[in-house]
């Protein structure tokens, strides 16, 4: 049986919505949200069976942590043991950017199931900004563990047609909150005490960038070794993020030399002419991140959503443009190295 999709349009309609997916999560179900960075796939964090159905549905390895989102920042205590040593910064952080796309990793407390933090002494968790999720969550009054709504290792999903796209059938409900607004998912952080400021070193890039991070304490990006990776932020393989068709990152317009008869498509930063890529061969098809100007706000919101499109047309290779490493260019180049990589793994 396809999944009901629940739309959120109006106010009644929303309401429905809400309160549908808040007896769902209740009784112990799993329901794909919407959140502002991807649509995640709910659970109620306290509930082992439920949360074990995320696993199930996604077809995720039981290694892999998932991320708790709180219904409100007062809930941090229950979940999470903050250290005396960072309380203050962990303080800061919250107040300035819960609700939000940072997720904060921290020594969980004995009430978070060992299913949801794959057995880690740690918890990661945030607080949603979607209107929709927010609404859930306090509806249920409880955490709620919510891993992208996608399978395992594929592209997350950044609206209710992705997210069909993935798991239809598998699920009894997606609610469509629409297209996400930032389109790429969380910062993750941890933080340890440092002097004179305290250290803040970040698993996964995301929306919440380094240059917002410093004005917090000294930034660190986790080495990109795959040993330390599978031990601090274990869902970040290297295969991660990828289409099914095989990706190859250039650096500069002259690493690409077309095979004859090979059909090629372009991920293109801002399709100019003048950057060297679109007149490199006869692309099946060119997509545009941010036409224009290009701006990395813009080509994170449309990233998975051009990502999944190339990946329908049936193309020998997804040549993906280079985009400046700052900003929100950093989480998008990381995720474009991640893709790359898995041909040659
Ligand atoms: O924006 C997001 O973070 C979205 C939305 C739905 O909130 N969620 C999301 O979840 O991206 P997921 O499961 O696709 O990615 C969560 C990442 C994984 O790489 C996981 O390994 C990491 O968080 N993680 C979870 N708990 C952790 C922990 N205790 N220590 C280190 N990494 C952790
Ligand atoms: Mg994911």
């Amino acid at each position: 049986m396809p999944t009901p999709i629940l739309q959120t349009d109006t106010g009644p309609l929303m309401h429905k919505a809400v309160e549908e997916a808040a007896r769902l999560l209740r009784a112990g179900e799993i329901v794909a949200l919407p959140t502002e960075t991807v649509y995640g796939l709910a659970a109620d964090a306290l509930n082992p069976q439920a949360v074990a159905k995320v696993f199930e549905a996604k077809e995720r390895p039981s290694f892999d942590p998932l991320i708790v989102h709180l219904p409100s920042k007062k809930m941090l205590d229950e979940v999470a043991e903050v250290p005396a040593s960072i309380q203050l910064i962990v303080q800061k952080l919250t107040e300035k950017m819960w609700p939000g796309p940072l997720t904060l990793v921290l020594p969980k407390k004995s009430c978070v199931p060992d299913i949801v933090t794959a057995g880690l002494p740690t918890v990661a968790v945030r607080v949603s900004k979607n209107a929709v999720f927010r609404r859930v969550a306090e509806s249920l009054g409880r955490p709620i563990a919510a891993p992208s709504a996608n399978r395992f290792g594929s592209i997350s999903p950044t609206s209710a047609g992705a997210v069909v796209a993935e798991l239809d059938d598998r699920i009894p409900l997606i609610v469509d909150g629409g297209a996400c607004l930032c389109g790429l998912e969380s910062t993750i952080i941890k933080v340890e005490p440092g002097s004179p400021k305290p250290i803040i070193t970040i698993l996964r890039p995301g929306p919440i960038t380094p240059e917002d991070l410093k004005l917090y304490g000294k930034v660190k990006h986790l080495t990109r070794s795959v040993v330390d990776e599978a031990t601090e932020a274990p869902g970040q393989l290297a295969s991660h993020y990828a289409p099914r068709t095989p990706l190859r990152l250039l650096s500069k317009p002259s690493d690409f030399t077309p095979i004859p008869g090979k059909k090629y498509a372009l991920l293109s930063y801002r399709g100019d002419s003048s950057d060297g890529y679109t007149q490199l061969t006869d692309w099946v098809h060119v997509q545009i991140l941010s036409p224009g100007k290009g701006k990395l706000p813009e080509a994170a919101v449309r990233f998975f959503y051009v990502l999944r499109e190339l990946d329908k047309l049936g193309v020998d290779e997804i040549i993906a443009e280079p985009m400046h490493e700052h900003g929100m260019g950093i989480a998008m180049m990381d995720k474009l190295r991640r893709a790359s990589v898995k041909q040659v793994a």
